[in-house]
Formats: structure tokens, sequence, C-alpha cells
């Protein structure tokens, strides 16, 4: 059954080719805008990844005015601020974030403070953005947070220890350049951590409380293509055919969650985040399977898609049936990418789980979880995730 209303949003221009990034000028000047602002950090620049960038825009009347590289993991308000004061003292009139989530949301940040000025506190929030921002060109090097099209980006505030939201469809890139290439030199953990975060997008758009036909497509097609070649990348990380499909995979899990939402997954790793510094993709891995027997009861209908996605024989199965064995395949796909499995491993102690569990309650995700839950539910979830 269809529902009474949805709205699907996809502003981004997606563009995909092997070694993309060595023209990427071309597509760049096609937006309005001549002097760029990279945004990356700076292994990147390091591992010679943003210099394919850079050459790529060589030959375009497009100048890299700029190289921001001082994004940290968890980005926050401090860097933000310092990028939008730096991009106004260049003169620059276009961003090109280059890397994973962290770099792509610092861009979209930075964007919205250097066009709309005034205080980053003026724009927390959803919806709360109406006007237009620079151009954005985001290049991801991971697959991924699905950043280079939703329209949210999360930054740290570390004087308050929270994970700020900032949600508008003016967020969105203008164009999204995926080159399967740039994701070639990732660490086999971060190959991991990322995919994970990427299927738990496509999943918990899958079986949101906002979830509706357009995303449900994009997110059962990411959830079959990551089932397929997570395990397979790994084994085989410079396959430039397997890495493509895990890329346009984490695009299409961005998309359905941007339109769809996510759940309590993200809601708790949120927490985990703002609280512990422990890495996104990472909390999310831990998590997942606990979150998904939680909600198993009020989803069973929608794991059993899942379950079939993953190519799993449910035949003869009960909903429940089918989704056990898809969690319980999840469970074992997490323990064999060799991804930590409890919150213990990653720096959260006992006694923040209260806390966390609290801080949980508050954030966006705990609003399309299928399962309705209580504070004390999502404390016992985190104690059996520790
Ligand atoms: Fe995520």
């Amino acid at each position: 059954m269809l529902p009474e209303f949805f709205e699907f949003q996809l502003p981004t221009k997606i563009n995909y080719a092997n070694h993309l990034a060595a023209e990427c000028g071309m597509e760049i000047e096609k937006l309005t805008g001549s002097r760029a602002f990279i945004v990356t950090d700076a292994p990147l620049v390091a591992a010679g990844v943003v210099q394919k960038v850079i050459d790529g825009m060589q030959a375009s009347s497009v100048e890299v005015v700029h190289v921001f590289d001082e994004t940290p993991a968890n980005s926050d308000t401090e860097v933000v601020c310092r990028g939008a004061e730096i991009a106004r003292e260049k003169g620059c009139d276009i961003f090109v974030s280059v890397g994973g989530g962290s770099p792509i949301d610092t861009a979209k940040a930075i964007d919205l403070l250097f066009t709309l000025e005034g205080d980053l506190s003026d724009w927390e929030g959803v919806g709360v953005i109406d006007q237009p921002l620079a151009p954005h060109v985001a290049i991801p090097t991971t697959a991924g947070t699905g950043s280079e099209v939703t329209f949210a980006a999360l930054v740290k505030d570390r004087s308050r220890n929270e994970k700020i939201i900032y949600q508008s469809p003016r967020l969105a890139p203008d164009l999204a350049i995926l080159d399967p290439d740039l994701t070639v030199g990732m660490p086999g953990w971060l190959t991991a951590a990322t995919g994970i975060d990427a299927l738990v997008h496509a999943i918990e758009a899958y079986v949101s409380n906002e979830r509706q036909p357009l995303a449900d497509a994009m997110a059962l097609w990411s959830i079959a293509q990551i089932g397929k070649n997570l395990e397979r990348v790994m084994a085989d990380p410079s396959n430039l055919a397997l890495r493509g499909m895990m890329l346009v995979a984490s695009t299409a899990a961005g998309a359905a969650f941007a339109n769809a939402l996510v759940g309590a997954v993200h809601a708790c790793a949120h927490a985990c985040g703002a609280h512990f510094d422990v890495h996104h993709g990472t909390a999310n891995a831990i998590l997942l399977p606990h979150v998904m027997a939680f909600n198993l009861p009020d989803a069973a209908d929608r794991y059993f898609d899942i379950a079939r996605a993953l190519d799993l024989n449910v035949s003869g199965k009960s909903h429940e049936e089918a989704g056990t064995m898809a969690v319980e395949w999840i469970r074992r796909l997490i323990k064999n990418l060799g991804l930590p499995t409890r919150l213990s491993e990653v720096g959260v102690t006992k006694q923040g789980i209260p806390e966390l569990a609290a801080y949980a309650m508050t954030d966006g995700g705990m609003f399309a979880n299928p399962r309705e839950a209580e504070e004390q539910e999502i404390e016992a979830l985190l104690n059996r995730a520790f």
C-alpha cells in the first residue's frame, strides 16, 4: 500500500565514472563560481587523493584558491567557523569537498555560514535554511556516508558535547562526482565500517515510519549490492568494479535515507560519537544487530524483504523467521569483516550508558524508528551491546 502522502527529493546531480576525478573540472565549471575552496583532511592530502582532484580542475575555468585540510574525524563547529572565515578572506565562491562524511558535512556547514552569515547556531535544526547556498561539489572518498546527496550536516559542538544537525534540501550538494578510484586507498577497517554505515542507511530507510516507495526501491537495491559485494571488496580492495558498486550503493542508500530518514541505530551511534568520539560507521556496526533484533516484532514484514534482498533462502519461512535470519546473517557479516562488536571495545564506559540512552532519545532517528522505544529499553539495548 502506498502512503497517503510522500515527498521524494534528489536535488544533487550525480556523475559516475572510473577516474572521473581526472576530468572533474569539466563538470564543476558548469556551475556558477570560479574560485574554489576545497574542504578535505590532512591524510587525504598526504595520500595524493586531493591532488587528483586539483589536477582534474587544472584545465577548467575554476581556480583552486585554497585547500582547507583541517577537518578532524568528527568535525566540529570551531573548524566550520575557521573555514568560513578563510573562504571569505580568499574571496572563494564555490566549495569542493573531498573525503568521507566529515569533510563533506564540514563543507556543507562552511557553505551555510559563508553564504548566510550570522551565527552558526542561527541555522540549527530541521528546515530552518530557506535560501540557496553557494555551489557545492561533493567528491566522496568512502562508500560511505551518502553525504554527497543528503540534506543534513552533522557537526559537533565541543562546548556542549553535542552533535548539532543542520538539515534542509538547500544543504544537498549541487553535484556529486563518484569516482571509484578515489576509494581504493581506504584502509580495510574503513572500507568495512563505511560499508556497514551505508547498509544501515538502507535498512533504516526501508523499515522507517517515513518509508515510501521511491526510497524503498533505492534502499533494497543498495542492501542487495552491499550484501553481495562488501566482503568481496575487502578480499579484493583494488577491484574498481567492486569499489564502484559499493560507491553507487552508498549514494543510493544516501538518497533513500535523505527522504525516508534513519532510525534507532543512528540515534544511538550519534550519542556514541558525541560522548565518546566513536567512529560513526564502527558505532553503527556494533549497534545494528541489536537494534534489528529490537525492531523485529514491529517490522517483520520489512525484514522479510531485506532477507530476500540479501539472497537468503526464505521459502516457507514466516516473516519473523526470515527477519531473524537477516539479523543473524548481518551479525556474522560484521564479525567476518573484523569490526568491533561491543561498545566496550571502542571506549564507551558502562557508567556512560544512561547518558547515551538519554541523548539517543532526543535524536531525530528515534522519531522514524519502526518500534517505539522507552528510554529504559534503549538503555537495556546499549547494555546488551556493551
Ligand atoms: Fe550514517
